[in-house]
């Protein structure tokens, strides 16, 4: 973007500059870095609309960072209720008890502290602080792409990342930054929409590719979806006295519920009892196992597959190692109700 197209961007942005909390009438004043930070953390998932109400009542209640700092962690999540992403809150109330009062105003500080990353330091340097640095957001990347025509997204790889930023850094190589950054994302959030952008409406479409060849609805390109595929086995052992084991953590899911135990294992292999198992349970006590199926289940990113092998011990419950640091054995006839997650679920409709 030049500076013709800029100038055309500032003029845009004063006349149509929604009156937003976190903003001053004047669109040129500085503005607390505190407000920024809350705002604009707020903002990262969360609709401007819904952000109004919850960033005046925060303001209201922890108007500054050592108010913030001197509260509990009860007390901020109250404020936040509503908003998801409670991490977020949490990052807040761990910075605010770092930093002494106030933010510091270079980005490398800013990025050190918990949950402020490279947009949330570019947007507090430039909206309070004035500096010419620049952002990247949501909005920020749906223009470029549209402006430059570019079939790409930041996030596909190192050099598409830096590509992107490098065209926030040339609008944000000005000293009017701050006006630059906030302009494209209120340009993004009111005219250069997800679904249906106002071309007609945009100061930049004199110069934007995808206007001018008439491609607007095919940038930015759909998200490629990354599947990773993981195969295993999935072990539903019985104990003598009908238990079922479950273990807690240590696996490749599951790190916080417990679960019946799994081990990543060669599809090509045929299924018996995985190496790891047998340390598990100690191959001695096992009266017999056998392959009842298989199971299919998405988690995340991962596509699963597991073999499903039914291990029935020669010993109670009581008596059985177990060598886990974690296990519960649970009555088979409880064991659905038990066992919350739907891949231990699977697995144990197949006995
Ligand atoms: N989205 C995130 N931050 C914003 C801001 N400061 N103005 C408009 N839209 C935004």
């Amino acid at each position: 973007m030049d500076s013709r197209e800029l100038k055309k961007l500032r003029e845009w942005f004063s006349k149509n500059a929604a009156a937003l909390p976190w903003r001053s009438l004047d669109l040129n004043a500085m503005r607390d870095p505190y407000a920024v930070w809350i705002s604009e953390t707020m903002l990262q998932q969360t609709q401007v609309s819904t952000v109004c109400d919850y960033f005046v009542r925060w303001m209201e209640r922890f108007p500054d960072i050592s108010t913030l700092a001197a509260a509990s962690e009860a007390d901020v999540f109250k404020y936040w209720q509503g908003l998801g992403y409670y991490s977020r809150a949490r990052n807040i109330l761990k910075t605010a008890q770092t930093v002494k009062g106030s933010l510091p105003a270079t980005r490398k500080e800013l990025e050190a502290l918990p949950g402020i990353g490279a947009y949330t330091a570019g947007a507090i340097l430039s909206l309070a602080y004035h500096k010419p640095e620049a952002i990247l957001d949501g909005n920020l990347v749906r223009i470029f792409s549209r402006f430059h025509a570019l079939n790409f997204l930041p996030t596909e790889s190192a050099t598409a990342a830096a590509t992107y930023w490098d065209f926030a850094k040339q609008v944000a190589d000005s000293p009017k930054a701050y006006m630059h950054n906030e302009a494209l994302m209120e340009l993004g959030r009111t005219v250069c929409k997800i679904k249906n952008p106002d071309c007609e409406k945009c100061p930049l479409r004199g110069q934007c590719k995808a206007y001018t060849n008439g491609t607007a609805a095919q940038f930015p390109p759909p998200k490629k979806h990354i599947q990773k595929d993981w195969h295993g086995t999935v072990l539903v052992v019985e104990s003598k006295d009908h238990k079922i084991l479950a273990i807690h953590g240590g696996q490749k899911f599951f790190s916080n519920q417990f679960a019946l135990p799994h081990f990543e294992t060669l599809k090509s292999v045929a299924a018996g009892l995985p190496v790891e198992a047998e340390k598990l349970l100690n191959i001695d006590q096992v009266l017999e196992q056998q392959r009842v199926g298989q199971i299919k289940h998405n988690i995340t990113v991962h596509k699963i597959s597991c073999d499903v092998l039914h291990v029935i011990l020669k010993t109670t419950a009581t008596k059985a190692a177990i060598n886990h640091p974690d296990f519960q054995w649970i009555e088979k006839a409880k064991v659905t109700e038990t066992l919350a997650n739907s891949f231990s679920l699977k697995a144990l409709e197949l006995i």
